[in-house]
């Protein structure tokens, strides 16, 4: 796996006549070693979560029910949007990603596992501040 684009990744799924049951494993099948999850749910309709990026931290984003976009902007400036609608499919977001989750199905859970623990001074809130960061690596690496 590229560890330095947003991508989705499949998720393990073990099905029998009793249903499905997904796993995620670090190493094996978890690109990061997990610390904490969140989950958000109980979106209003047409609500959206604000965007921000992490310096450091990486995430894994998945539905697990309903179905949620994710718009990401990478520091080269590439912007992708991911549709999420399967339990056993998640979205790997590396550090300095912009992000935004909008289109909330009504019902949706999204499952969000990181690598670190809460730590707002991890957060890039302003999208002018995180234009500016990436310019200025992308200046100095010219
Ligand atoms: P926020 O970062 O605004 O949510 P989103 O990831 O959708 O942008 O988080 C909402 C509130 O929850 C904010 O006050 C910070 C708090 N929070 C925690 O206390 N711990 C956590 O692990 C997270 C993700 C958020």
């Amino acid at each position: 796996m590229e560890s330095s684009k947003p991508q989705l990744i499949d998720i393990v799924k073990i099905s029998d006549p009793r249903g499905n049951l997904s796993v995620l494993q670090y190493p094996s099948t978890l690109p990061f070693e997990p610390v904490r999850a969140y989950w958000i749910h109980d979106v209003p309709s047409g609500m959206m979560r604000h965007g921000h990026a992490f310096y450091s931290a990486q995430e894994l984003i998945v539905a697990l029910s309903g179905r949620i976009e994710v718009a990401t902007e990478s520091p080269d400036g590439s912007v992708k949007r991911f549709t999420l609608s399967r339990p056993d499919q998640a979205l790997y977001v590396p550090p300095m990603t912009w992000r935004e989750l909008d289109n909330f199905a009504t019902n949706s859970a999204v499952l969000i596992v990181s690598d670190c623990l809460y730590d707002e001074m991890d957060y890039i809130r302003d999208k002018n501040v995180y234009n500016n960061l990436v310019n200025e690596e992308t200046e100095n690496n010219d």
